[in-house]
């Protein structure tokens, strides 16, 4: 098993409706290569948790570098795991207002995902702050 976790900044014309059509693919597709994760969209900025069998992750990567619905690209973390953290997940999503729990801890307000992404701890800390919560498995953004 292996994960990675990177940040991007969305493009200009990466509109929620394109979000949803991004989940709408990633969760056919990865249901199809064993890839789980979330995706967390704090406007404009990107975190991506991507988990499942080493091919499939490193080649999924590769077309999402390409993307062009992002920018600015940053590999926060990557390597191999034991367990996955979302086995359930084809893609969760966790929008502005998923976000609001977490904001006591980490003042998101004021903290841009490029900032937190510095330290692979607190990125990964705020990944797994959204085990368990099952509604984001087939959330979008509200378009
Ligand atoms: C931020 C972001 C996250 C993405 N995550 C995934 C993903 O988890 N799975 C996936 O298949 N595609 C994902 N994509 C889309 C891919 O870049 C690509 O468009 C898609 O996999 C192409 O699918 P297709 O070959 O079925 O047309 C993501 C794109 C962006 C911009």
């Amino acid at each position: 098993m292996f994960f990675i976790l990177y940040v991007s900044k969305a493009s200009e014309q990466c509109s929620d409706v394109e979000i949803a059509d991004i989940l709408r693919t990633s969760r056919k597709n990865n249901s199809a290569n064993g890839v789980t994760g979330i995706l967390v969209y704090k406007k404009p900025e990107f975190f991506q948790f991507l988990e499942g069998p080493e091919e499939s992750v490193t080649a999924l990567y590769e077309k999402i570098k390409n993307d062009t619905r992002h920018e600015l690209i940053k590999t926060i973390s990557q390597g191999e795991t034991d367990d996955r953290i979302f086995p359930n997940w084809e893609m969760g999503f966790a929008g502005e207002g998923d976000l609001l729990p977490l904001q006591w801890k980490w003042d998101l307000d004021k903290l841009t995902l490029f900032s937190l992404a510095e330290n692979m701890d607190d990125s990964m800390e705020v990944i797994r702050a959204f085990i368990d919560h099952q509604p984001l498995d087939k959330n979008s953004p509200h378009t």
